[in-house]
Formats: structure tokens, C-alpha cells, sequence
């Protein structure tokens, strides 16, 4: 392992910038080479993204693979995704070729200029030249000539639930049938063509919200059966503590006795990020006392002022952003009620999540929608589980991140009355 480490500036890192995560690379490798298609499963800013770009440059340098990147943040269509993928294999021109052969009508208006276009200009031409009629056909097509190159391929499909909970709910955030199908039929032939061209076309997708809990709104589970799930877990301790060194030692700070544990404590979860972001309050401390190490007041003081002021709230409101943009209007305020306690008690108790359904209910306490807002509850939980928020402890749920934890609490808690004193409690 190198002894420095530059830090990140970007949303995901590769090469240099990249630390740790040896067995994750390995192992995620050692299932493509076996033929899986892969589901990279993490909260926010554990790094899914810097994982995937970092595989696809291990497997691009050892010379196997083509390796396809796309981010599907902004597309909204299978048409889009089509799009995307074929345009990013300009990149690579024996395949290029190929597909510019494929799209020759869609190209042909530039002729000699087309390869001078950037990739998203090169996007938006292959894109008027796709239908909501043929989109299958090209699709086809482009996967047809991604089997046959000289190597095999790998497709790396970032923020696919950002996309899908678009195509899923449209505009107004309703799924109808019509959004349904539409979206049943994309991953279906998705999945179809991972299976025809099993070992030769590989698939890796992720996203920063989770696509289980997107899917299950529309009841297309199945459509992801073929995905085996990689988690991606917090760094441990060493992990956390070898990458604050390797930062220190790469701008000139080093650690007093303590202050790496303290560190590490402070967060609770050593999501790869929240590091990142706790050397860089640190780093800015020393440089602002003209100081080249870190004492335990200086972590104090990087953790208040920084991590829960306003880099931390930078960060930090995307948690809540995200469950605005993934729940329907009622389940947010619900779910926000609920991590408000969890952040103010440090439990949420099965107490105050009955307190919560009678609350719901209280609106309309018919017998159905007192099944309704539990089955809710239950759903909202598996979400919050899921996308990293909260885990069980005992009987209750507390913050995975204590300093999600403490930030939660610093925004909501303020004008907030913990259920066990609220009156008839
Ligand atoms: N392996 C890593 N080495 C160093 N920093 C990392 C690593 N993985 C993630 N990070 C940090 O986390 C940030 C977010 O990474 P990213 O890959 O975008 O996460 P995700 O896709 O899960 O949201 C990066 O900008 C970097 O600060
Ligand atoms: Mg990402």
C-alpha cells in the first residue's frame, strides 16, 4: 500500500487518490472474470462510484476488458440509456466502429466532423436517431456488438435508481400502469441480454439511493434477479486510521497520541467521505494555527464547528434530500418524524413507532388504513435499514453514523418533543 494519499476533490476518486478497499477489488473482479452481474449495494459516499471507476481501470490496464462507465443521473428512458452506452464507447475505437456502423443513419449529418464531437454532443445525435418504438432493436443490436469484440466487455451503470424511480413515477410522482410496464420492460431486457451474452457482457450497477426500495414500489423485484448483491461496507478502524496518516503524511500533519481513535469514534461509521471530510477540517485547523499536528482539542473543534457546521450540512442534507426524492409526501414526513426521535432519544423504540401508526391512523381510522400505515412504517424501515440510515439494537433502531446522528438532531430536535413527553404519552 503507498505510504501518502492525496485528497479527493471530485465526487469519486481512482488511482492516487483511491485508498484502501484491496479486497473489495479483488473480490469484485474475481466475479466478473466468473460471469456474474453485479449490484453494488452501499449508502451515500461509501464509494460505490470510486470502487466501480477503479475496477474498470485495474480491468481496463490488465488488458480483458472494455470498460464502460455511464452515469444515468440525468436520463429518464431506455432511449437515454442506449444513448449514453453507445456514445461511451468512443472511447475505445475498435468497438466505436462498430457501433457507428450500427447508427450510420442517426451519425450520417456530421459525416467527417463526427469525430471531433464530444462524447455528449455525440449522445444527443445518437439519441434523436433512437425511438420509443426501436430503442429494443438498437439496444439489441449494440449488445450484439459488444459480445463480438476481440475482448470481453464491462458495463458500469451508475445512479440506475435515480433513473428508474424517474421512469417509475414521471413528473408528478405517481406510478401508473403505463410507467410500469415501461420500466418492467427496460430491465426485463436488460436482464434478458446479460443472459444471452452470459461471459462475454458484464454488468455492475449502482446508485446512491438504494434500487431495491425503488423497485419495490412498482413490484418489479424480479426484474433484478439475476444481479448478485455486493455490499460495500464502512472502512474499519486500520482502514480509517492508515488513511488519515497517509493524508497527514502527504501535507505534512501528524497525529497526536488519542486523536486517531477519537477521530474514528467521533463518527461512529467510517464511511470513506465523512473521513475525508474530518482531514479536511483538520487540515485547515493546522494551517490556520500554523500548527503540523492534530491535538484531541483540534478533533473536538473540527467536529462541532466543521463536521456538524456548515461543511457537515454540505454533506449532510443530501440524507434528507434523497428521501424526499424516493418517498411520497406522507412517508417522508413520516420517516423524518421517526430518525428526529431515533436522533433525539438515540433509540427509536417499538413505543414511539406505535405512537407514530396511531398518530398516522388518527387521520383516517378505518381498519384498512390502520393496516396500510403499518405495512408503511414496516416499509420505511426496511428503506431506512437499507439505504444505511438506521440498524436494529435491541429492541429499537438507532443511527448507523453518529455523525448523521448529531447533525440530524442539531437540525430537527430543535423545536421537536420526544414522544415519551408528549401529552396522553
Ligand atoms: N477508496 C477510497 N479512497 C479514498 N477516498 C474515498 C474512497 N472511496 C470513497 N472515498 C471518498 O468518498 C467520496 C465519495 O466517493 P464516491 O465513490 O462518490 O461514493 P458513492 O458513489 O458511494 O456515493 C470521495 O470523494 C472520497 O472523498
Ligand atoms: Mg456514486
Amino acid at each position: 500500500m503507498p505510504t501518502k494519499l492525496k485528497q479527493a476533490h471530485s465526487n469519486w476518486v481512482e488511482g492516487e487518490y483511491f485508498w484502501g478497499r484491496e479486497h473489495e477489488l479483488e473480490l469484485a473482479a474475481r466475479k466478473i472474470k466468473e460471469g456474474a452481474h453485479m449490484l453494488i449495494t452501499a449508502q451515500r459516499r461509501m464509494g460505490k462510484t470510486s470502487l466501480m471507476r477503479e475496477l474498470a481501470r485495474k480491468l481496463s490496464n490488465e488488458g480483458e476488458f472494455y470498460c464502460f462507465y455511464i452515469d444515468l443521473e440525468g436520463s429518464s428512458s431506455a432511449a437515454d440509456a442506449i444513448a449514453k452506452l453507445s456514445a461511451s464507447t468512443r472511447a475505445h475505437q475498435p468497438v466505436w466502429g462498430k457501433v457507428k456502423g450500427a447508427f450510420a443513419n442517426a451519425l450520417s449529418f456530421f459525416k467527417d466532423q463526427l469525430e471531433s464531437l464530444s462524447i455528449a454532443d455525440v449522445e444527443i445525435a445518437l439519441r434523436a436517431g433512437i425511438t420509443n418504438n426501436d430503442w429494443q432493436d438498437k439496444g439489441d443490436k449494440l449488445f450484439e456488438i459488444l459480445a463480438n469484440t476481440d475482448k470481453k466487455t464491462l458495463i458500469l451503470l451508475d445512479e440506475v435508481p435515480v433513473m428508474i424511480s424517474r421512469m417509475l413515477r414521471g413528473i408528478d410522482g405517481t406510478i401508473t400502469p403505463e410507467s410500469r410496464a415501461q420500466t418492467d420492460t427496460f430491465l426485463t431486457w436488460l436482464r434478458a441480454n446479460c443472459q444471452k451474452h452470459v461471459r462475454r457482457v458484464h454488468l455492475i450497477l449502482t446508485g446512491s439511493i438504494g434500487l431495491e426500495p425503488v423497485l419495490r414500489q412498482g413490484q418489479l423485484s424480479a426484474t433484478i434477479n439475476h444481479l448478485e448483491a455486493f455490499g460495500l461496507e464502512p472502512w474499519d478502524t486500520a482502514t480509517a486510521s492508515s488513511c488519515l496518516q497517509a493524508l497527514g503524511r502527504q501535507y505534512g500533519i501528524d497525529f497526536a497520541p488519542g486523536t486517531l481513535d477519537s477521530i474514528v469514534d467521533h463518527l461512529g461509521s467510517c464511511i470513506p467521505h465523512h473521513v475525508q471530510l474530518f482531514f479536511a477540517r483538520l487540515e485547515d485547523r493546522c494551517m490556520r494555527s500554523k500548527s503540523t499536528q492534530v491535538t484531541l482539542a483540534d478533533v473536538e473543534h473540527a467536529y462541532k464547528e466543521g463536521m456538524l457546521g456548515n461543511a457537515g450540512h454540505a454533506e449532510l442534507s443530501h440524507y434528507e434530500e434523497r428521501l424526499r426524492l424516493a418517498l411520497t409526501k406522507d412517508d417522508y414526513t413520516l420517516a423524518l418524524d421517526m430518525l428526529t426521535e431515533a436522533a433525539v432519544t438515540r433509540s427509536l423504540s417499538p413505543a414511539a413507532l406505535e405512537y407514530f401508526r396511531r398518530d398516522e391512523a388518527a387521520r383516517n381510522p378505518s381498519p384498512e388504513n390502520q393496516r396500510q400505515v403499518l405495512e408503511r412504517q414496516r416499509n420505511l424501515i426496511w428503506i431506512l435499514e437499507h439505504d444505511g440510515y438506521l440498524k436494529r439494537k435491541g429492541e429499537g433502531y438507532v443511527f448507523i453514523s453518529k455523525l448523521l446522528r448529531d447533525w440530524w438532531k442539531a437540525r430537527h430536535g430543535g423545536f421537536y418533543t420526544q414522544v415519551s413527553k408528549r401529552s396522553g404519552q
